[in-house]
């Protein structure tokens, strides 16, 4: 293959990625940024950029002969999966032993088929969370500029508590109420006021199109949409799609070079090449970031990154379950696909909860209550590189979700007594209420302060950084995306004053 040089590579397009893509750009490093997936921009036969959830097609999939999704069944029936044609869609379920991940695939990674809740953690648990960073900087300046060029916004309160598509949310909290716990909104990067203009028949619809975990057309303000042409518009961005960076090695004079692979959307290799710079990011994600590293560890390429490496890893305790709601309690049939308020027990020193409450947007009544619990599981698991498949491997045990589930079910018992309802036992394949085989918030492998120093640095190497969830030592409590943004804009503007 060829081989061309550039100053900087950004691996990935995802939150910590895209921020640090923006901010060299920015300061004028001509910076080059790597997306295995495509670029989400152009419409389809059917005049849509992606896919919805009940009619997933190829784009809903990262090279699949059947769709993944996280409630596998409704009634113990397959309503929800689809056989599709392999292709460069826009979510894949990554598949380890007794633990799945799911991620995006595309230019904006997670920020094309997330929820888009951008949660802002509370300033006591920051210090729980990363206690190597000092919170005052963080909470006066880098997360409200992280919420500010995400586009984080709230709906307006007076609609929210009159609109159809909102129903299932103001249920929820109703009952949850009547178990004693409060709720909370959620900020999110949806567009509220696109939705509002949506419920009222003005614009083509989105979020109340069953558009969320296969991307959005409208409303949404992926990365795509908000740090990505902020980064290009620099002049110093160049974005490269369809390219996975498979390997990379360090020349004597410090030099990186990385292998890459080109492939098309059908997934055919195109072609191989060699990418050279001087300083590196990984923004591949926690799983993607790790793998790279184990791997320039462990075949000798880089034999001096840390022994720390690959550990502190989990899940953010993420449990999904669901209710099921009494006759009378109807959410109707079109309901927001961006969740909009949680269910907040983060202060209850026995079980911390955050449960987001959750759309089900079947566009029939399913009489169902759905939640995504964040817990605070203290338990970590660990990835390795295993030379035989040159992949890494994911040491999750099931039974580690236990506390998770525990948690999650002193609130949720609390709640159905309250209400003389129970839980479902049919939404996740089999008969088991509580679903903790998948996250949707995979978090360390590279933690910050161990693996790499205080401001993302890796240890043993110059000019080698991690910028992307992976920093993060397995929980933050709330969902992630607005502290692996404003962790980003932290560790770039420390690293472009001291090492440019
Ligand atoms: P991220 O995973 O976003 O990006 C990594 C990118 O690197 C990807 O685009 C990937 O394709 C690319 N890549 C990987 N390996 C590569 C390689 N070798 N070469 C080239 N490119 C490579 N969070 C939240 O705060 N609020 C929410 O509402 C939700 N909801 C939600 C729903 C669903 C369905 C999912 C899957 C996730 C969420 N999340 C969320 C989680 C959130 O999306 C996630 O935490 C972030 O996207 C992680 O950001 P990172 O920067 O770590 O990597």
């Amino acid at each position: 293959g060829r081989r061309t040089t550039v100053p900087a590579v950004v691996i990935g397009s995802g939150y910590g990625a895209a921020t640090t893509a923006l901010r060299l750009g920015s300061a004028g490093v001509p910076t080059l940024m790597l997306e295995m997936g495509r670029l989400w921009d152009t419409a389809g036969a059917d005049g849509s950029i992606f896919c919805d959830m009940l009619r997933p097609d190829h784009r809903s999939s990262w090279f699949r002969t059947r769709t993944e999704a996280p409630l596998a069944s409704i009634l113990w029936l397959d309503l929800v999966n689809r056989e599709v044609k392999p292709y460069a869609g826009v979510l894949d379920r990554m598949h380890f032993d007794e633990m799945d991940v799911y991620v995006g695939r595309g230019v904006g990674g997670g920020s094309l088929v997330n929820g888009g809740m951008a949660v802002t953690p509370e300033r006591d648990d920051f210090a729980r969370i990363l206690p190597g960073v000092d919170p005052e900087p963080m909470y006066r300046r880098y997360y409200p500029l992280a919420n500010r060029m995400l586009g984080a916004n709230s709906p307006d309160p007076a609609w929210f508590e009159d609109t159809d598509c909102y129903a299932y949310a103001r249920l929820s909290r109703r009952h949850a109420e009547r178990a004693g716990f409060g709720t909370t909104f959620v900020p999110n990067v949806y567009d509220f006021d696109y939705m509002r203009r949506e419920a009222a028949g003005e614009v083509p619809k989105s979020a109340l199109a069953s558009e969320v975990i296969y991307g959005n057309d409208h409303g949404k303000r992926s990365l795509d949409k908000s740090y990505i042409p902020a980064a290009l518009g620099t002049g110093n961005v160049t974005l490269q799609t369809l390219t996975r960076v498979t390997s990379f090695r360090q020349e004597a004079d410090g030099t990186y070079v990385l292998t890459t692979e080109r492939i098309d959307e059908l997934g055919e290799v195109r072609g191989t090449a060699e990418i050279a710079c001087e300083h590196l990011f990984l923004g591949a994600g926690s799983l993607g970031s790790t793998e790279l590293l184990l791997r320039a560890r462990d075949t000798g390429a880089l034999p001096d990154l840390p022994a720390g490496l690959g550990e502190k890893w989990g899940p953010n305790g993420n449990v999904m379950l669901g209710r099921a709601n009494h006759p009378w309690d109807t959410t109707g049939l079109v309901q927001s696909g961006m969740p909009a308020l949680g269910i907040d027990n983060r202060h209850d020193p026995d079980n911390p909860v955050f449960a987001e409450i959750a759309p089900v947007p079947a566009g029939i009544e399913t009489w169902a209550s759905l939640y995504l619990a964040i817990t605070r599981n203290p338990e970590r698991g660990r990835i390795e590189y295993d030379a035989a498949t040159d992949s890494a491997r994911l040491r999750w045990r099931e039974a580690q979700g236990q506390p998770s589930i525990d948690a999650a079910k002193a609130v949720f018992d609390r709640i159905n007594q309250a209400n003389g309802t129970a839980y479902r036992h049919d939404l996740f394949g089999d008969t088991r209420a509580f679903e903790n085989r998948f996250t949707y918030h995979p978090l360390g492998g590279c933690v910050l302060g161990d693996v790499t120093d205080a401001y993302g640095r890796v240890r043993g190497y110059r000019n080698l950084y991690v910028t992307d969830g992976s920093l993060i030592p397995g929980s933050t409590g709330v969902n992630p995306f607005v502290t692996i943004t404003a962790l980003a804009e932290r560790n770039a503007e420390r690293v472009l004053a001291e090492d440019f």
